[in-house]
């Protein structure tokens, strides 16, 4: 009974909304519910919806942990203790956003790594990986703002690291410098535009460079693990891919179970280790800006240690700033770079999957590198692992182009 009105209820609605909208309805089907995706997604197909989870999860923890920051020098880091003491769920709140950020980058790196095992930025889809990489350099920037509102230790240290590194630009560096601090050290005028950037331009902006990349996405299609072109096969009389399966309800039950199984882990680290061991909020952060005490060791999150790895590996420092500027950039040139008939490392040779192994293994060591004091002898691996990053990518038109492949099937392959 209760349902019967409850349904007519929502249908009215529905009815009356198409009326003088019909365009929304359309849009809904279009982008969602009857979006037809390839029905042989597999475990790495959760991270894009898990990315978006992540992000509300970013917004809405944000929108509450600024009702309670102060974004002063005097007092963003009392206030921050504050939310922590006295807040009711504050604590909860500032770790849901604190190992939200780790979790984001896990997410998309996972996200990244899914791209380029699936050649999923190959022809027709450069530009949703275009869109990507932009969000990904975006969501770097975001995250660095972020870590100075603390305004503890690292935050102050961290920024000024950072920031410095702007310095090594020929002849503007160090108005440029001045430029983006405010002032002439890290100062409450840094903390003052870090936080109105944190907090409003640049998650409107990537809120924004989100919709495009998916408005891209639903443009041609997803791609899936076999690298098949589903739309060659439809059916003749409705014109539906024959390997599609409309995403809802079929994919919004599979994100829902990702996403479960996602929060299960989430609450997990915020209860039991929200630092991670200082992995994701450091030491050195729970003292207050000191601007008389140097750290001992100043490091980045490790989201960044693998590009700050390669910075340290360089002696000179604009030609460090370069090379970590360009490990980051040249993810833009994937697309243009992989010369491969195939998408899908199925159906690649033994040297693809040798080398796209060894650039995650030597990404992880960089990234661990990245995190220690830098010794000589880290340093000369971090300059040897830097060197393979960037000869992946330019030798990658030689070695996508010479490596042995397999026939492509025609149609995707799937078991029940
Ligand atoms: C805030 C960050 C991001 C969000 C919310 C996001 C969201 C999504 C979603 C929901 C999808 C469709 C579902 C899926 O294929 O998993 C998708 C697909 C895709 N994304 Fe992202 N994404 C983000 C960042 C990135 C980055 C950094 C890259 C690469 C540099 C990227 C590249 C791609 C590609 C190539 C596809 C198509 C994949 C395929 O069809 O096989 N995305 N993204």
């Amino acid at each position: 009974m209760t349902t019967n009105v409850i349904t007519r209820v929502i249908d009215g609605a529905q009815g009356w909304i198409n009326e003088r909208a019909p365009g929304l309805q359309q849009w809904m089907d279009r982008h969602a519910i009857k979006y037809y995706a390839p029905k042989n997604f597999n475990f790495w197909y959760f991270f894009g919806s898990l990315a978006l989870v992540v992000f509300v999860n970013q917004i809405v923890t944000g929108i509450w942990l600024t009702m309670s920051y102060k974004p002063s020098a005097a007092e963003a880091f009392d206030s921050v203790e504050y939310i922590m003491r006295d807040v009711d769920w504050g604590w909860l709140i500032r770790y849901m956003h604190s190992t939200g950020a780790s979790a984001f980058f896990i997410v998309v790196y996972l996200h990244m790594f899914r791209g380029l095992i699936y050649g999923s930025y190959q022809k027709p889809r450069e530009l949703i990986w275009t869109l990507g990489v932009v969000i990904f350099l975006v969501l770097m920037a975001e995250a660095f703002l972020g870590y100075v509102l603390p305004w503890g230790q690292m935050s102050y240290w961290g920024a000024q690291v950072i920031t410095s590194l702007f310095g090594a630009v020929p002849v503007i560096g160090e108005a440029l410098v001045e430029f983006i601090r405010g002032d002439y050290l890290i100062s409450d005028a840094t903390l003052n535009r870090f936080f109105a950037l944190h907090v409003i331009a640049v998650p409107f902006v990537l809120a924004g460079l989100i919709y495009l990349h998916l408005m891209a996405l639903h443009e041609v299609g997803s791609n899936n693990p076999d690298g098949v072109d589903i739309k060659k096969v439809k059916d003749k009389a409705t014109g539906i891919p024959l390997d599609g399966i409309a995403f809802h309800p079929y994919y919004t039950v599979k994100d829902i179970f990702g996403t479960a199984f996602f929060l299960v882990i989430f609450a997990f680290i915020i209860f039991f280790e929200p630092t991670a061991g200082g992995l994701f909020l450091e030491h050195d952060n729970f003292l207050p800006a000191n601007p008389m005490v140097t750290p001992e060791h100043i490091k980045p999150v490790w989201y960044f240690t693998p590009y700050y790895a390669m910075l340290r590996a360089i002696p000179d420092k604009l030609l460090g700033v370069v090379v970590m500027g360009a490990a980051t950039l040249i993810f833009f040139a994937v697309p243009w770079l992989d010369r491969s008939k195939v998408k899908s490392i199925r159906y690649r040779g033994p040297i693809t999957k040798i080398l796209v192994a060894l650039f995650v293994v030597s990404f992880c060591i960089l990234g661990w590198l990245g995190m220690q004091s830098g010794s000589p002898a880290q340093k000369l691996v971090a300059q040897i692992l830097t060197f393979y990053y960037f000869a992946f990518f330019f030798t990658m038109p030689i070695w996508t182009a010479v490596d042995k492949t397999k026939p492509v099937p025609e149609r995707v392959t799937f078991d029940h």
